[in-house]
């Protein structure tokens, strides 16, 4: 149903099916829990963590949540998790597409690891890919006018948040062009298509990477404008959760950067060589 400004629902998602890919940690994990918050009729989960998975799924509750083991590197898992939804849920109205690795080591042009990089564009550029597509075909073919969001990065606009991570910030500024693209072509279908850039949060991701909250904040805090606050998942959810909803109603083929002013600061960071 269409709401108009004034009878849009305090619960954003009421009876909505979702997915969250990468949703067994980090900004996946907060971002399934606030769709839960906002009445979603379901949310998938899908992920590698199986354990991690299963322990989210059970917090929300099993009858409003399933996990489903998906590398979102195979396609076949990929299109296996969206019809397993569909079969079990009746259709998909949200897909974030949010599973992503960061990049193993830094590496500039002169030193690219192109194993390290084929393993990086399988998950963070073909999975994600095969994510759009698949839910954008289980929308068109149910014609659910629903929406995809994207998890991208804040290097996809400037690159000088990960200047050595040259594998990561190639995949994240794939993702505009996929984002761009799919949203043209979805757009007569009614499907909107978005991304969400976020700047650095010390999640199991970065933490993978050595990096701690406080390592986040002094590397990133004297150039983000906004001060007295850090970066968290709810942050990004939040965002998340307005792009899923009708809030975001007449907005598609955007990056919503939440950054704090990072990338509109014309400083140069501490991480450049
Ligand atoms: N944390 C940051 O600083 C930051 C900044 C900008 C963008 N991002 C992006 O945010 C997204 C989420 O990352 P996060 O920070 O929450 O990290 P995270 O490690 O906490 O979450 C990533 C999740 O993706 C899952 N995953 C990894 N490979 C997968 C695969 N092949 N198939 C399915 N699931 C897989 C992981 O198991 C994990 O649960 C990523 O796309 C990342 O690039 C993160």
């Amino acid at each position: 149903m269409a709401h108009t400004e004034s009878t849009l629902p305090l619960k954003k998602l009421q009876g909505k099916v979702a997915i969250v890919t990468g949703g067994a940690s980090g900004i996946g994990e907060a971002t399934a829990r606030l769709f839960a918050d906002h009445g979603v009729q379901a949310v998938v989960i899908a992920d590698v963590q199986d354990k991690k998975g299963q322990i989210v799924v059970e917090s929300i509750g099993v009858e409003r949540s399933s996990y489903v083991h998906c590398d979102v590197s195979d396609e076949k898992q990929v299109k296996a998790m969206v019809d397993f939804t569909v079969q079990k849920y009746g259709q998909l109205d949200i897909m974030f597409s949010n599973a992503g690795i960061p990049s193993k080591s830094e590496q500039t042009i002169l030193n690219f690891d192109f194993s390290q990089y084929e393993t990086m564009f399988g998950i963070n550029v073909r999975g994600m890919t095969a994510c759009v597509k698949h839910a954008a075909r289980a929308m068109v073919e149910k014609g659910v006018k629903g929406t995809i969001v994207c998890t991208a990065s804040v290097v996809a606009t400037n690159c000088k948040g990960g200047t050595n991570l040259t594998d990561y910030v190639m995949s994240k500024h794939a993702i505009l062009g996929l984002v761009r693209a799919a949203s043209q072509q979805l757009g007569v279908h009614g499907i909107r298509v978005n991304c969400v850039s976020p700047s650095a949060i010390a999640t199991g991701m970065a933490a993978n990477t050595g990096l701690t909250n406080e390592g986040v904040q002094m590397v990133f805090g004297p150039f983000t404008a906004l001060k007295g606050i850090a970066l968290t998942v709810k942050h990004i959810a939040d965002a998340v959760l307005f792009l899923a909803s009708e809030n975001s109603a007449f907005v598609t083929g955007h990056d919503l950067v939440v950054d704090g002013g990072l990338i509109s600061l014309p400083h140069k960071l501490v991480t450049e060589k």
